[in-house]
């Protein structure tokens, strides 16, 4: 068996027992790039109702381009990870400078946020130009074909795939191999020694299979340690509006509507220290503790306690284009992280058991 049959072989099973996702329906550079920045980092279930939306917004580079801030991020709003959007962005507005997107691996590198395995998804799905896209599944089925068993982060494993696969790219046929590829390691060739190998058209070929090694490789990676707050947040209601204030701390929740809160870690009294916050911003009110919200986010678990106040009467940060009174319609057109959707939620629970 050679590489060459089992890629012909992987590619001939492949559209009968692929997903039928709407990036699969296009050819569109722009959707498909759309797409697989979506994909980053989250799952595809959480997407597809993101993406349809975020196309119907904002249906190519132009009107991505020249999208107000504030819409941007409410189109990605729960998705997380904000800063791929703002680079999607800044994509859009350096494909309409250069008068085209490129096709070019290399050139897609380029563009803001695009890294190796984004830019070779693109060149392969969009262009069909041979580029070999190497994300964790990816990286999985490819390393136990060829029974590698160095760590898949290693530029040497990339280098070393990329060589031996690359030329072994039926003409013609980029497209298929990356959806095929990706498609086996999210269905089939899945993480933790639990491959379907039996429905694997890759697996008379596969080295980790023959040797037994399937649990090994790819080896476990080293888990970088969660870092644990504690946060101590107020839903403050005047009128039936809810206080949200944007975030104006570099990172990846800038710009997004927050309720007011405070790091809770430094202090022994949470509520006090929320107290004293509000009281900063001239707020003053009895707080009323509403329970706990939970929320992890990479290598952040996040345990927030939550207190209701109501505020009559004007305050002194109305007015201020960083505050808004917000009513239960208009939150869906703000860009609100999860965390202060979870606390909403449990807001209006208490509100109305
Ligand atoms: N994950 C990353 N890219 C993907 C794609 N094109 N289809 C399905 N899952 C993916």
């Amino acid at each position: 068996m050679s590489l060459d049959d089992d890629l012909l072989r992987m590619l001939e099973a492949h559209p009968a027992t692929a997903r039928a996702l709407p990036w699969r329906q296009t050819r569109d550079p722009y959707a498909i790039l759309v797409s697989e920045v979506m994909l980053q980092q989250t799952r595809v279930d959480k997407v597809l109702p993101y993406y349809q939306r975020f196309l119907g917004l904002f249906p190519d580079w132009a009107s991505l381009a020249r999208a107000e801030t504030d819409a941007l991020l409410a189109a990605w709003s729960g998705l997380g990870y904000y800063r791929r959007v703002r680079n999607l962005q800044s994509a859009a507005r350096a494909v309409l400078e250069l008068g085209g997107v490129p096709q070019d691996e290399d050139d897609l590198r380029r563009l803001p946020g695009v890294g190796p395995y984004t830019a070779a998804a693109v060149c392969s799905i969009a262009f069909n130009r041979p580029a070999l896209a190497l994300d964790g599944n990816t990286l999985r089925v490819l390393t136990r074909y060829f029974g590698l068993s160095d760590d898949p982060s290693r530029p040497s494993v990339r280098r070393d795939l990329t060589l031996r696969v690359l030329p072994a790219i039926p003409p013609g046929r980029a497209a298929d191999l990356t959806q095929a590829l990706i498609e086996l390691g999210a269905t089939v060739c899945l993480p933790q020694g639990a491959p379907d190998c039996e429905a694997c058209p890759l697996a008379p070929g596969c080295q980790a299979r023959a040797e037994g090694r399937t649990r090994q490789i790819p080896p476990p990676r080293k888990r970088r340690r969660t870092e644990r707050l504690l946060w101590a947040t107020a839903v403050l209601v005047r009128g039936g509006r809810v206080l949200l204030g944007r975030n104006q701390r570099e990172g990846i929740l800038e710009d997004l509507w927050e309720c007011p809160g405070v790091d809770a870690r430094p202090t022994r009294s949470p509520l006090q220290a929320l107290q004293d916050h509000l009281e900063s911003l001239g707020l003053s009110t009895r707080l009323h503790p509403l329970g706990e919200v939970r929320h992890a986010i990479t290598f952040r678990s996040i345990r927030c306690q939550v207190f209701q106040g109501r505020i009559e009467g004007d305050v002194p940060l109305d007015g201020n284009p960083d505050w808004a009174w917000v009513s239960p319609e208009e939150l869906g057109a703000r860009p609100v992280p999860s965390s202060t959707r979870k606390i909403l939620e449990l807001a209006a629970q208490k509100s109305n058991p």
